[in-house]
């Protein structure tokens, strides 16, 4: 298929370039994201392709269809940013990537919690400036310790296997429980109430949904213990930023550890160091000690990376032959 890859980065263009040995599509990599403005650059191409950080609306999906490409893959797992009534309208299909390493994304989730826990973001600059000294890096040892984890799908099961791996104590929260899986690692379900009383570390990998935005707000944060570790590389809009930073300066917590936030839209993935930060939220989070915060990278592994160009190609070779789309959005 003649593909048109829209806001491509170096790492998209490595991973699709090695795959495609396999499958052999015609791929046009583009830097610009898919919009109104750029959707013009695929006319001739048979599919668009576009991530995350892209809205996909009726406007584009007409264009699409107006020229006569019926489809668009996503090279990603979440499909809220595509306006889908729109493409069932036009009988546009939407292919995704459901999933591709939860453990990806769960190693990351550690990784923060214990950078933030231990300090290490403090501790690496203060070396590089000949600053020995220990102040303001003590952490604590998450051994023996309690962790909560909300949400135990992919991801979820991944990160309590971890928090397990530390020998930390580890209670669970999800709507539809998995008992074989709290019983095979010797975890067990509680109440949300209970996991946010409890836990010395919340991780929160549920998906964003209307009745869960600002989960994490003023009532349920006075329910934490003091001194919590929280983590979120699920998606922002579970936490309250606000009530989050009110939190912080009460000093609520010992570390707040996040691959995502509200604020993040029109920041990720693009190298802004030269612009003048708009969002005060997200320099006010910056501005803490304790807290620590990456651009929404946890899935960012060679083997992410590389499954996601596969599925995603293998994707076009279903549409391409008729075959049944197993990874359909509908
Ligand atoms: P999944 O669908 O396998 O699991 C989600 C689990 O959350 C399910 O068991 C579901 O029952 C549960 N759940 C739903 N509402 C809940 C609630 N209110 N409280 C507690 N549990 C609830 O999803 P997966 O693959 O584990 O992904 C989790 C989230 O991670 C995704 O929704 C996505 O937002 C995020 N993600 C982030 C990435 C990153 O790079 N930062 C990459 C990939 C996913």
């Amino acid at each position: 298929m003649r593909i048109a890859f829209f806001g491509t980065k170096d790492y998209d263009r490595k991973w699709f370039t090695k795959m495609n040995e396999i499958f052999n599509h015609e791929i046009k990599y583009l830097r610009p994201r898919l919009s109104n403005e750029t959707i013009s650059l695929a006319n001739g191409y048979d599919a668009v392709c576009t991530f995350v950080d892209t809205e996909v609306n009726r406007e584009t999906l007409k264009y699409m269809k107006e020229n006569n490409i019926n489809l668009l893959l996503l090279r990603c797992a979440g499909f809220n940013n595509v306006d889908l009534n729109a493409a069932k309208e036009y009988d546009i299909k939407v292919l995704r990537v459901p999933a591709y390493s939860p453990y990806a994304v769960a190693e990351h989730a550690m990784s923060l919690a214990m950078a933030a826990n231990r300090r290490i973001h403090k501790a690496y600059n203060k070396v590089r400036d000949n600053d020995y000294s220990l102040i303001g890096l003590d952490g604590v040892t998450l051994y023996g310790k309690t962790a909560g984890i909300i949400g135990t799908g992919k991801i979820g099961t991944c990160m309590a296997k971890i928090c397990k791996g530390f020998g930390m104590n580890v209670i669970l929260s999800d709507p539809y429980p998995n008992e074989a899986f709290a019983n095979e690692i010797g975890a067990k379900y509680v109440s949300i109430e209970e996991l946010l009383k409890e836990s010395d570390l919340i991780s929160l990998h549920c998906p964003l949904t209307k009745d869960n935005e600002d989960f994490i707000n003023k009532e349920t944060i006075s329910l934490m213990k003091d001194g919590v570790i929280l983590v979120n590389t699920s998606r922002g809009g579970l936490i309250n930023t606000e009530d989050l930073i009110d939190g912080i300066k009460a000093e609520k917590f010992h570390a707040v550890a996040l691959d995502v936030y509200k604020e993040e839209d029109g920041l990720v993935f693009d190298d802004l160091s030269n612009v003048i930060l708009e969002h005060t939220t997200t320099a006010r989070l910056l501005s803490f000690p304790n807290v620590i915060l990456t651009s929404h990278q946890a899935f960012l592994t060679n083997e992410a990376l590389s499954e996601i160009a596969r599925v995603t190609l293998d994707n076009a070779k279903m549409f391409e032959e008729g075959k049944d789309l197993i990874n359909e959005v509908k």
